[in-house]
């Protein structure tokens, strides 16, 4: 296991190149995969979790070339190479074939329920899993309205997986299902179906089995989580409807391949965006990152701190609104910024940099809350335990909610010796923490970077030196 040490560092100037965005790299090897004939994906994020995507497609016997030279060379799930353009040669929505192992979706979450609905819809069976994170997280929510249209889904039970005490309290319902998954997939039914949380990987699930039954499949939503399946499927010519929080699609559905050109990940960004605002001195354009509504929280709540982000020359490609970012910070001193409350309807547009926000709000002045935010406990780790327990190891003051976090601010950091607990967006937010924190910080066990932003240590490094 790798570990890290990170120093205070003067003012970020400059661009930096924030690798393709994840949950958009995944769609488009998932849809790409389904539809007819050739696609080709420009700025497709190489990290091990799209990756993970990608090896599960080609289990089911889909091509997919890398057409970088440096993605060829390197085997699959070890890539340095920050983008790639890929060519899928999609097989139609029944080209799949029945895969020989257990397909493998490694640490990520998108892959194993998003996957979970296509297999839903072949008429093989089909067992799907992923590393030792992978099989604690909850797939009730998919087996449930996957279960409905039709298809027959085996998993384990809470009583076969071992979790600490807090990880089965946070969990609804007492008999929730863990990977792996067997899926004995078949005819769908079209089904209505009301989503019981804001999960975009739940709505795409449903979506995306929608594909293959006969007829409407609607998914209503609590409130709007990132709309990338619904645009994407409408940027391959699937007819989509939205009406409020209702999505539908019809069934079944067949399409051609397309051409795709993925932004930067603004999740990513978000840890340079933090950076940009805690380090005074700090000048920073982030070059087209996307900024669908559905992802632009962040930018928000740097508004209502009174940080300076903004967005210039937004354009839309492939369906995706990106534009450029620029940050800047006080060339002196740190940028002086407030607390704010963060509750409803934000939440799901900032469940991911959650983290990130953690740290911004030790140097904001005055209370932060963080509220109905208890997805937070099922991400690739408890988030809400894990990023406050470490930024309390560097001097925070930050009290764990059932649903959230209160942080008071500001207060001076100093370095650590934290933890990842596995989790990439833990350890990139503890990073940036470090950027800002008098003496060494140590993060221990950072390979999980590699799950959403391979070079990201890289940068840094540029960035602290
Ligand atoms: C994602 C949806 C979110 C997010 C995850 C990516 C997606 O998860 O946290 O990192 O690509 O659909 P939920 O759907 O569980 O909120």
């Amino acid at each position: 296991m790798k570990s890290l040490k990170v120093t205070a560092s003067g003012g970020i100037k400059g661009e930096i190149h924030i690798p393709g965005d994840k949950s958009i790299s995944h769609r488009a090897a998932i849809i790409g995969s389904i539809a007819d004939g050739e696609t080709i994906v420009d700025n497709f994020l190489m990290s091990a979790d799209c990756l993970a995507t990608v090896n599960c497609f080609r289990e089911m016997g889909i091509e997919i070339e890398m057409t970088n030279d440096k993605c060829q060379t390197l085997p699959a799930g070890r890539q340095v190479s920050n983008e790639c353009k890929i060519i899928i040669r999609g097989k139609g929505l029944k080209g799949l074939k029945k895969p020989e192992k257990m397909l493998d979706v490694g640490n990520s979450g998108t892959t194993i329920r998003l996957i979970s609905g296509i297999l839903a819809g072949q008429d093989f069976e089909t067992t799907i899993t992923g590393d030792a994170s992978i099989q604690k997280r909850p797939m009730r929510r998919i087996v449930e309205p996957l279960f409905r249209m039709g298809a027959r889904i085996e998993g384990r039970s809470s009583s076969e997986v071992r979790r600490t005490k807090e990880e089965e309290t946070s969990n609804e319902g007492r008999d929730e299902i863990y990977p792996p998954l067997k899926i004995k997939g078949g005819k769908l039914r079209p089904t209505e179906y009301k989503m019981p949380m804001a999960s975009a990987q739940v709505k795409s699930c449903v979506l995306l089995a929608g594909l293959y039954a006969d007829g409407k499949t609607c998914v209503i939503e609590p409130a709007p989580s990132r709309d990338h399946t619904e645009r994407m499927l409408s940027h391959f010519g699937v007819p989509i409807t939205v009406i409020g929080n209702k999505i539908s699609v019809c069934g079944p559905a067949s399409f051609e391949g397309a051409e795709i050109d993925i932004p930067g990940d603004i999740s990513s960004a978000a840890y340079f965006i933090v950076a940009g605002l805690l380090v005074p001195g700090s000048d920073l354009l982030l070059r087209s990152i996307g900024v669908n509504p559905t992802r632009t929280g962040i930018l928000e709540v740097v508004h209502r701190m009174g940080g300076n982000a903004e967005v210039l020359d937004e354009v839309i490609i492939s369906e995706e609104p990106r534009g450029d970012i620029r940050v800047t910070s006080n060339e002196k001193r740190v940028t002086k910024m407030k607390g704010i409350e963060m509750s409803g309807e934000l939440i799901p547009k900032i469940i991911d940099e959650i983290p990130i926000i953690a740290v911004l709000a030790t140097q904001a002045e005055g209370t932060t809350v963080i509220k109905d935010a208890k997805e937070l406990r099922v991400k690739e780790s408890d988030r809400i335990k894990t990023i406050s327990s470490e930024l309390r190891k560097m001097g925070a003051k930050i009290e764990e909610k059932e649903d959230g976090m209160v942080i008071n601010g500001p207060t001076k950091l100093h370095g650590a010796k934290v933890q990842s607990y596995g989790d990439h967006r833990v350890a990139m937010s503890i990073a940036i923490a470090g950027l800002i924190a008098e003496g060494e910080t140590i993060i221990e066990d950072i390979d999980c970077v590699e799950t959403s932003f391979p070079g990201f240590f890289k940068i840094l490094k540029k960035i602290s030196a």
